[in-house]
């Protein structure tokens, strides 16, 4: 490729602008202010006459600081006496496409051949404007996109898909001498790059407005408060809330708005979620990747250590409520670091997300009443999502995730059921119900409580307690897959693998072993106890050879309950449901340190 030269001896050759609008006066201005001469040439008398009014007036104002004496300025109404001799020819012509054609034909007429042509136009392709030029002339024309001098000196420079990519170290060069800011779109983009974002903004404020969610005063009054006095920036801000979380809202909008997802979800998994860039929290970073932009966060991060999330019912708060419920952040020894989530009503069951850290968790409610409710959180408790409002399931219980197919898996005690929905709380569907309660006569055998998934045995799991302290619970699986033309009521795929149980609660499973666990709060001498058994190929417990079907790994718990399960450090975590005078607590999950990352 031949050696791209600067237009020749450019300093003692004008610039040329064509039309003397709004904004092509406002551009000469530019120009001649960083001491070009500068032709503008437009074929209205009064435009040219209110045009060169503006520059002789305001160009002092316009870069005081160059310290260049301000170039001549003259309007023309010819093309051929404004661009004969011009280096640099910059269109601003209004934007219909017959007169973007001919002002291209003209210039391939009379420009110099090393002259570098600028369009403003922002709407239409180069291909449709650039029918009469020939190809050497197409890669000395670029997009340039001027806002509105000199309130805002951002100009935008972008390719027309034949520019020479050599122009633009040369026009970024220029543009700064003439006191703009130059920003180089990386690829023919329809609206450059400030105006697509401006675009989403408006579209996004309109829609609100559209739907009578707010008022333009309190839009503007947040917008001011975010982005003005709280300095704000959009990459910044998505590094500092975590792309993890990012995905996990936007794929909401996703869902309920039907939108594509393969520019921003699939995206941010592809390119930064996948490779453990979260943001401001990995110590690879996010969007930004520098380490000053991170360092104090991943210091505090990684700070933290590994952690026990676990839940207080809030049975223990001085004046117990309804609304007493905590999500609490242990370390390991068990102190208390921090409360994450306040004013929950009887949380119960809580899982994280491995890939994203995000922490769902759920409140029972008022035990009967169809008030359970499911809420997400990110790792550190805020931006609280609802997964299922109040209003849908009964008494949620323990849950679980399966990270494979992105499903929480949560047993209903009162409401009788064992239920599956996406992260969102979409596709909710019933996967056991064992009928109804009747008012308040309720078959405690019947009551689902704790749950676990074991998707290389394509079955789930879960436990019946039965009356309290009463030696009638069960254990039971059945397939992820609703056998075909079966429901929850008809299935014929549960098996009930151990009964006759003190009062089994929750439920793990180690997949590895095939060994599932579980904790049992019933009567002495079995109950109060750690149990495990180990399952065959088909996920189901066969007796051993003494006829025992499973093992006591621990007795004398105080109203065993919580369990999970620390397979990377060999440990296993039960919770006993204290009494009064204790804190009562239902570990959660324990997390090491990096695995967010
Ligand atoms: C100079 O700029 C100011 C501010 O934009 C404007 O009000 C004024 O009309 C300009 N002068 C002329 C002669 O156009
Ligand atoms: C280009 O300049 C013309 C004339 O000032 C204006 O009407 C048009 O909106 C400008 N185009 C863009 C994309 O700003
Ligand atoms: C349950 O799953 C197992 C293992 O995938 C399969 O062999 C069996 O046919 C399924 N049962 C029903 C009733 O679909
Ligand atoms: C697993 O155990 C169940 C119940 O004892 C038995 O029916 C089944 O055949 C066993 N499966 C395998 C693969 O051994």
């Amino acid at each position: 490729m031949q050696a791209w030269m600067p237009p020749h001896d450019y300093r003692g050759r004008p610039v040329a602008v064509l039309g003397a609008g709004v904004l092509g006066r406002r551009i000469g201005c530019i120009w001649a202010s960083g001491g070009y001469d500068v032709l503008i040439r437009d074929p209205s008398e009064q435009q040219r006459a209110d045009g060169i009014a503006y520059i002789q007036e305001n160009v002092s104002l316009y870069a005081p600081k160059t310290g260049k004496m301000p170039g001549k300025a003259e309007v023309v109404e010819g093309m051929k006496t404004a661009v004969e001799n011009a280096w640099l020819v910059i269109e601003a012509v209004p934007e219909k496409i017959q007169l973007k054609i001919d002002t291209f034909a003209e210039l391939e007429a009379h420009a110099p051949n090393d002259c570098i042509l600028a369009s403003n136009s922002s709407s239409y392709k180069s291909s449709e404007m650039l029918e009469k030029v020939s190809d050497a002339r197409k890669s000395r024309i670029l997009n340039m996109h001027y806002y509105m001098p000199p309130q805002c000196m951002i100009v935008e420079l972008m390719t027309d898909g034949h520019t020479d990519q050599r122009i633009f170290p040369f026009m970024v060069e220029k543009s700064k001498e003439v006191a703009t800011l130059p920003y180089v779109a990386r690829k023919e983009s329809t609206g450059f790059i400030f105006n697509r974002l401006w675009a989403a903004v408006k579209r996004e404020a309109l829609t609100i407005l559209a739907e009578g969610v707010s008022v333009p005063e309190e839009i503007d009054s947040m917008w001011t408060e975010m982005f003005v006095k709280g300095g704000s920036t959009p990459c910044k801000n998505m590094d500092a809330v975590g792309l993890d979380m990012i995905a996990f809202i936007e794929a909401h909008y996703i869902k309920e708005r039907n939108l594509p997802s393969d520019k921003t979800v699939d995206f941010l998994e592809k390119n930064y979620l996948h490779c453990g860039k979260l943001g401001n929290k990995s110590p690879k970073g996010g969007l930004y990747t520098s380490v000053e932009n991170r360092a104090s966060m991943t210091k505090a991060y990684d700070a933290r250590g590994p952690r026990i999330l676990a839940l207080d019912v809030g049975l223990s708060a001085a004046t117990p409520t309804l609304k007493s419920g905590e999500i609490v952040e242990l370390t390991t020894d068990g102190k208390l670091q921090r409360v994450l989530v306040k004013s929950q009503s009887l949380p119960d069951g809580i899982a994280v997300d491995p890939s994203s850290g995000r922490i769902f968790w759920a409140c029972m409610g008022a035990p009967g009443k169809n008030d359970g409710a499911i809420y997400s959180a990110s790792a550190d408790g805020t931006y609280i999502q609802t997964v299922l409002a109040p209003g849908i399931v009964n008494t949620p219980k323990q849950m679980t995730i399966d990270i494979s197919s992105k499903k929480i898996y949560f047993c209903d005690r009162e409401g009788l059921r064992v239920y599956r929905c996406d992260f969102h709380g979409s596709d909710l569907e019933v996967l056991i119900d064992n009928g109804r309660c009747d008012g308040d006569s309720c078959d405690a055998a019947k009551w689902c409580v704790g749950i676990t998934v074991a998707p290389s045995l394509g079955k789930f799991y879960w436990s019946q307690k039965g009356p309290s302290k009463g030696g009638k619970g069960r254990l039971f699986c059945a397939n992820m897959t609703t056998p075909e033309g079966h429901s929850a009521t008809s299935r014929n795929d549960i098996q009930c693998i151990l009964d006759n149980l003190p009062e089994p609660i929750d439920l793990e499973i180690d997949e590895q072993s095939r060994t599932l666990y579980w904790t049992d709060r019933g009567e002495i001498p079995l109950g109060n106890s750690l149990n495990r058994a180990e399952l065959n190929e088909s996920g189901l417990v066969e007796p051993g050879p003494s006829g025992r079907r499973y093992e006591i790994v621990t007795r004398h718990l105080k109203e065993a309950i919580g369990l999970k399960l620390d397979l990377d450090h060999g440990a296993i975590y039960v919770t006993d449901l204290g009494w009064w005078q204790r804190l009562s607590l239902q570990f959660g999950w324990l997390q090491g340190g990096n695995s967010l990352e």
